[in-house]
């Protein structure tokens, strides 16, 4: 039998009418791979925040080793053990890769102020231990061409795993990752999952993860605790999980809608050949200051199409569609909406030609209410009935931000978030979204 590394007890927290965590009991075993799963909402980032002491729990109590982690302040969780990688990234944009990892050293620094004060052979040990340390994980997640670079250049995908290099470099016993595939492709999803079980073999962290992605999920986990609306619904091997009869969480909301979007486009998609040209880029180039992020992209389409951008994480797909919303100039090339030639155009004068951006990272006004963020997606609109009706068919397709209409959207669980952005660009009447 392993010995247990955290174990939650009857673990409950409510924020105002939402439960967001009910009861909830789970042990973690030292060396295992345990994973979170269930519908956006269901109370999984929340058991994550309760162990990283950013929420108080409203009753029940977390052990990890010996320490009761609820009688913790949240600074002394990194020094005890754990980390912690991020739903939305949240990494020093402005530093470069190897900065931000010589952070997570901190947490374990055992020389005092005058010490880093006088630079003493103590201090510059720990500093050299930490430099070490920080190269061996560079190594570890095949980092090495990003090592000085800044942040804020980076792709998604890479910025995931600097995170997760962040995170090594506490030199953690326990490492919590959220959503650890969340905007990779499948080949760097594959990647993650061999990366999560090297984490494992090479460094012996255990580790507690949430994730979507099943098939990670199954490749990896050894158990697995099912959750809804704040609830355990199973828990177990994978397998116990699957053949659990309360086993069905919910798909995550975009899963749900899938073949129903399918089928509704399946009969638009006959008739696209005639339908009129709606998008237009020629020859695009864009860059970042000297590098450049795309070269010699055309491409159309047409009204009522869904066109999609594929590539590794890189390739320029994010940059494609900052240089069709006017976020990003091209340096070369144009680009056409509806028939009007919009290179270049303010951001402000392409949303008002109702052409609507999702960012990568949602970018919701997070002191801002759920219903003033759809709000603010209307600003350019002056027909009060017509926004009232798409409004209203915003809250028909997702109950639960009707639900939630008066709460902050950065309260919001991240699946949640996503519906909001969506909602959001869309408030414009007849918009085309790119996302
Ligand atoms: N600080 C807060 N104040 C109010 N409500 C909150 C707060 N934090 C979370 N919630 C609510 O608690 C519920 C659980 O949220 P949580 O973020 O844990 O979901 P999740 O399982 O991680 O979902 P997702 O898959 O969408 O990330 C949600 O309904 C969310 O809106
Ligand atoms: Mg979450």
């Amino acid at each position: 039998m392993l010995e247990t590394i955290l174990s939650a007890r009857d673990l409950s927290v409510r924020f105002g009418g939402v439960l967001a965590v009910n009861k909830v009991s789970f042990d973690v075993r030292r060396g295992e791979i345990f994973t979170l799963i269930g519908p956006n909402g269901a109370g999984k980032t929340t058991v994550f925040n309760l162990i990283s002491r950013i929420y108080q729990p409203t009753s029940g109590s977390i052990t990890f080793e010996d320490t009761t982690l609820t009688d913790m302040a949240p600074y002394s969780i990194a020094s005890l053990g754990i980390a912690r990688t991020f739903q939305n990234i949240e990494l020093f944009e402005n530093a470069t890769v190897l900065q931000n990892m010589l952070i997570g050293h901190h947490a374990h620094r055992r020389v005092g102020f005058w010490g880093e004060w006088f630079f003493t052979p103590a201090a510059r040990r720990s500093e050299l231990d930490a430099c070490f340390l920080a190269e061996e994980v560079i190594e570890l997640l095949d980092l090495q061409s990003y090592r000085d670079a800044v942040v804020a250049g980076l792709p998604y995908g890479i910025r995931k795993v600097v995170e997760l290099a962040r995170a090594l470099c506490t030199k953690p016993k326990l490492l919590l990752l959220d959503e650890p595939s969340s905007g990779l492709n499948p080949e760097e999803t594959d990647e993650m999952a061999w990366w999560i079980k090297d984490i494992r073999k090479e460094l012996g962290v255990t580790v507690l993860m949430v994730e979507h992605d099943m098939s990670l999920v199954s490749r990896v986990s050894d158990r697995l605790l099912a959750m809804n609306q704040g609830e355990v619904l199973a828990q177990g091997t994978p397998s116990e999980v699957q053949s659990h009869p309360r086993r069905d969480p919910g798909l995550p909301w975009h899963q749900r809608r899938r073949t129903k979007l399918a089928e509704g486009r399946m009969s638009t998609a006959l008739d696209l050949g005639t339908a009129p040209m709606v998008l237009t880029l020629n020859n695009v180039e864009s860059a970042y200051g000297p590098v450049k992020a795309v070269r010699g992209v055309s491409l159309q389409v047409r009204r009522g199409e869904i066109a999609t951008v594929l590539g590794s994480n890189g390739a320029g797909k994010s940059t494609i569609l900052k240089t069709i919303s006017g976020v990003l100039d091209p340096t070369r090339g144009s680009v056409h909406f509806k028939g009007a030639d919009i290179t270049a155009h303010e951001p402000a004068d392409i949303v008002r030609r109702g052409l609507s951006h999702v960012p990568e990272g949602r970018e919701v006004f997070a002191m801002l209410s759920v219903h003033e963020n759809l709000l603010m997606g209307a600003y350019t609109r002056n027909d009060a009935d017509g926004v009232a009706r798409d409004l209203e068919s915003v809250y028909e397709y997702f109950p639960i931000l009707r639900e939630r209409q008066k709460q902050a959207a950065g309260l919001l669980s991240g699946g949640q978030q996503q519906m909001l952005a969506i909602s959001r660009a869309n408030g414009h009447a007849g918009v085309d979204t790119a996302r």
